[in-house]
């Protein structure tokens, strides 16, 4: 897993560019959240997608950390449903930078991960 995305962030600034024209297409409600320019949200990408992993491999001590993130992330608008649109991006980023190196071993992992990773988000900042 860690592998997939090392080769995908290999060149950041495209797969931001292939990441955010997935998720604005999937979801355009997501677009006026970033207005950063392009190489702030490479680093934001490469950031974000470090944590997924490093998530996978330590869940327990991130799980804490995960919480704060979820209510930053309340402060920059997010709300609910945009994580399985960012989800779907991502899988669609790999699928198109990766091709067969992304394998349907890797696309079960970063599902898993990322549900795991989005319910907890989720929990925390949106309580019913
Ligand atoms: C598992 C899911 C996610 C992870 C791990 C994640 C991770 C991160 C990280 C590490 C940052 C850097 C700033 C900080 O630490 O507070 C960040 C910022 C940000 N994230 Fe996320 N994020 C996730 C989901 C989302 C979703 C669903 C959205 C909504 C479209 C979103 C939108 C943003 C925005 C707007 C910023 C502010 C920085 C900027 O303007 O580029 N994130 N995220």
């Amino acid at each position: 897993m860690r592998a997939t995305w090392a080769l995908a962030a290999g060149d950041a600034d495209r797969t931001a560019r292939v990441f955010y024209s997935n998720l604005f297409r999937l979801d355009p409600t997501t677009k006026p959240l970033f207005v950063g320019d392009l190489d702030l949200q490479g680093r934001k990408l490469t950031q974000t997608l470090s944590y997924i992993v490093d998530h996978l491999e330590d869940a327990d001590s991130l799980m804490p950390s995960a919480v704060e993130l979820a209510r930053r992330h309340v402060g920059y608008g997010v709300v609910a449903d945009q994580y399985a649109s960012v989800g779907a991006a991502l899988i669609q980023t790999f699928k198109q930078l990766l091709g067969p190196a992304f394998t349907d071993a890797d696309e079960k992992a970063w599902r898993d991960t990322y549900q795991a990773l989005s319910d907890a988000m989720v929990a925390a900042a949106y309580p019913a």
